[in-house]
């Protein structure tokens, strides 16, 4: 299965497509994880990046469909991959039409999750990342059993450096200026698939997985 979360930032894109990779036992194509992987390797791409990343600007366009073009061509995604975080633009998303058109794909769902900008902010400021694996917790609403420490792999969380108030509006008001456009775009292809954004972690991932299954048994 392809598939896309689509939603603004904090809205559960990065915690319920890592649950469902494992579920379906797809890849998981976080552009944001990448990025930020690049930025610390301290690569040309990740200097070039964090520029737009720290001031919660979007990426160029290039750069991300380049990573995505590549990442597809990938073994592990023969079977299937979730993208979260891309396509953020319509240019992404034409663009990335034409890379699965060459690999002979399809999108079967955009998973669109829609949460209140209070709560978003919320989510944002509570949110840790283990530094090495990248699992991602909340303070509140989802936290690690020892304080600081990630429940995988033992290593420390971290605060995203985009995680602050500042940022953190400057990255709404650019979802929905360029992303939310989105939500229409895929609406009229008819893949568009809203998911509740509140709500328990586990209660969102149930109607995902709800979603998912009847549309398997739809089309068998
Ligand atoms: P990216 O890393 O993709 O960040 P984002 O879209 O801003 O989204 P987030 O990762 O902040 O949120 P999420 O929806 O994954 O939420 P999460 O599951 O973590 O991108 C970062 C930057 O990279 C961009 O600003 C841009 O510069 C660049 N970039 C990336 N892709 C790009 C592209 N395609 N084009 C251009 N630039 C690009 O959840 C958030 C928190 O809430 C967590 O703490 C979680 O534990 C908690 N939580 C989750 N679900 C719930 C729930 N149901 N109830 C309570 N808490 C919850
Ligand atoms: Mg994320």
């Amino acid at each position: 299965m392809n598939l896309i979360f689509l939603g603004p930032p904090g809205a559960g894109k990065g915690t319920q497509a890592s649950l469902l990779s494992k579920t379906l036992n797809i890849p998981q194509i976080s552009t944001g994880d990448i990025l930020r992987n690049s930025v610390r390797a301290g690569t040309p791409m990740g200097t070039r990046a964090k520029l737009f990343m720290d001031s919660g600007s979007l990426v160029p366009d290039e750069v991300v469909v380049g990573i995505v073009e590549e990442r597809l061509q990938a073994a592990d995604c023969n079977n299937g991959f979730i993208l979260d975080g891309f396509p953020r633009t319509v240019a992404q998303a034409d663009a990335l039409d034409v890379m699965l058109a060459r690999l002979g794909r399809q999108i079967e769902f955009v998973l669109s999750m829609t949460v209140d900008d209070e709560k978003l902010l919320t989510r944002i400021s509570g949110r840790r990342m283990c530094e090495k694996c990248g699992k991602g917790y909340h303070l509140v609403f989802d936290p690690p059993k020892e304080a600081g420490i990630c429940d995988l792999c033992g290593a420390k969380l971290y605060q995203r450096d985009d995680d602050k108030v500042e940022t953190m509006r400057k990255r709404l008001d650019e979802y929905y200026e360029k992303t939310a456009p989105l939500i229409d775009y895929y609406s009229q292809k008819m893949i568009l698939q809203p998911i509740p954004g509140t709500g328990a972690i586990e209660d969102i991932q149930n109607s995902i997985e709800k979603v998912l299954k009847g549309s398997l048994r739809d089309n068998s």
